[in-house]
């Protein structure tokens, strides 16, 4: 594996030119993704500034463009008439300031039916490296581009950490104001947010606290990329929590949670109504972000990076690795938070393929097992002989499914775990399944659950296998990305 030198990690992108070639290289990966927005060179991690403004669904993602490595980070900007077919638009915002000179870390977007505006993090460094992020702001101009606000909005606070950052903005009809959401870390290293409101939108902003969550004073590290929204009447707080490890993760110390319960803002106090639930079960799912403006009091729209902070992944030594998960919906269903992917999806459904134990690079698998009360075997990309692969297995009893991913061929990240569990309310009734060159998504029972994976299946790993009896049907899916060159 490369080691970057910092210069390496940090060096500006002076022209595309630069790495024309790289991608010319990297887009002839088999890895490549078909209809998952991915990298156009090196990393993309975070989704952000996600955002539906005048009819368009516009996306960022953190990116490195010299290969798959962390360092001086670009948003990159993506759009879409319909969530799934994406088209490259660009760099977004890239690190042209003093403020933002080693980066532009996460953030988030609000549109006013007029002006997108985005926030996002502008990751300062001296030259003895000592961090200062400041929350900046930027306003999509007509040519698509965001255009910088000349100052920061403002700067850190010296009572926290120097990790804040990841600006969530929303507008609270209540109060008619907005607030920020930033994730943020107490002296005394204890994972938190603060907040920040004003009534307008690039001015004003003050301070009002830090939020307080009941039961959660002493939850993780760093509380990385908040985001909360009101489902058909309760709130719904997801957040990263870092250098923790929690129970059913393995080793994993980076995470994405959520609470259920009520915001309250004047008292900026979070009342949990439930325990925390993991967003995702999947090895690979972190910094999920919803959509603002999604026209919908009962729907929300969030996307996810495929990875985790500290992980590594196979296609790192072609120079590149990341991809962002579908766009799933969100809503509230007796109490519980329900995750489908979203219904535009449909429309890249092709062809129907006999279910035969053959599986085809790109497709959709929805299965239903012939008895939710028995126990219920699934193997992904297993070798012809049925060995190996992404093994799942459902204990009917424990209502409890473990994956084991130790049997495929590459094999990634065993030291944080290769063995996961997931718990589920109901018994085993359904699971649709998203496979992509390197990724796959379960959805279970309707939703209730989800299991988000890269995995880098070798040509001889094209089979799976289950349990007699169960209703299988196969369709392949449509590519919907273009691997164009655009910068
Ligand atoms: C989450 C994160 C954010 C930060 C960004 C930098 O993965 O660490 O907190 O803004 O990535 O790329």
């Amino acid at each position: 594996m490369k080691e970057w030198t910092r210069e390496e990690r940090y060096k500006v992108l002076q022209s595309p030119e630069e790495i024309r070639e790289l991608h010319e290289r990297i887009s002839k990966s088999v890895y490549r993704q078909t209809y998952h927005i991915q990298p156009v060179t090196g990393l993309s991690s975070d989704p952000n500034g996600f955002a539906l403004h005048k009819g368009i669904w516009h996306l960022f993602y953190q990116w490195c463009p010299w290969g798959a490595v962390h360092g001086l980070k670009y948003w990159y900007h993506v759009t879409s008439e319909d969530l799934i077919h994406w088209t490259n638009a660009g760099v977004g915002l890239k690190p042209d300031r003093d403020y933002d000179n080693k980066g532009n870390h996460s953030g988030s977007a609000i549109s006013n039916g007029e002006d997108l505006y985005i926030f996002y993090t502008g990751n300062h460094r001296d030259e003895n490296w000592v961090r200062t992020p400041y929350t900046c702001g930027a306003v999509l101009g007509k040519d698509g581009m965001p255009e910088k606000l000349p100052e920061p909005l403002f700067g850190l606070r010296p009572d926290y950490s120097e990790h804040q950052r990841d600006p969530k903005v929303i507008w609270n009809e209540e109060k008619k104001k907005y607030f920020i959401f930033i994730g943020a870390q107490t002296q005394d290293l204890r994972g938190t947010v603060l907040i920040y409101e004003s009534s307008e939108l690039l001015k004003g902003w003050k301070f009002a606290g830090e939020l307080k969550v009941p039961g959660y004073e002493k939850f993780g590290g760093m509380w990385e990329c908040p985001y909360i929204v009101n489902l058909s009447g309760t709130d719904l707080l997801i957040f990263s929590p870092q250098y923790t490890k929690l129970p059913g993760r393995a080793e994993s110390t980076n995470h994405n949670v959520y609470l259920l319960g009520h915001m309250d803002y004047d008292t900026l106090t979070f009342t949990p109504e439930t325990d925390y639930q993991y967003l995702d079960f999947g090895f690979d799912f972190y910094a999920a972000q919803g959509a603002a403006n999604v026209g919908d009091p009962d729907k929300a729209v969030l996307i996810g990076w495929i990875g985790l902070p500290d992980n590594h992944y196979p296609t790192e030594e072609e120079d590149w690795e990341g991809s962002m998960s579908l766009p799933r919906e969100l809503r509230i269903r007796n109490g519980k938070l329900i995750q489908t992917p979203v219904a535009e999806i449909d429309s890249l459904l092709g062809e129907e393929v006999p279910a035969d134990g053959n599986l085809p690079a790109a497709c959709e698998i929805r299965v239903k097992p012939a008895d939710a009360g028995q126990d219920f075997d699934l193997a992904l990309f297993t070798k012809a002989d049925g060995s190996g692969g992404l093994r799942m297995h459902y204990d009917a009893e424990k209502k409890l499914c473990t994956f084991d991913k130790s049997g495929m061929t590459k094999r990634f990240n065993p030291q944080v775990g290769e063995v996961l569990t997931m718990p589920l309310a109901e018994g085993l009734f359904s699971i649709r399944i998203f496979i992509d060159r390197s990724s796959v998504e379960y959805f279970f029972n309707e939703g209730e659950a989800s299991f988000t994976s890269h995995s880098y299946p070798t040509e001889e790993e094209f089979h799976y296998t289950a349990t007699p009896g169960a209703e299988i049907r196969i369709r392949k899916m449509n590519p919907s990305v273009e691997d164009t060159f655009v910068v």
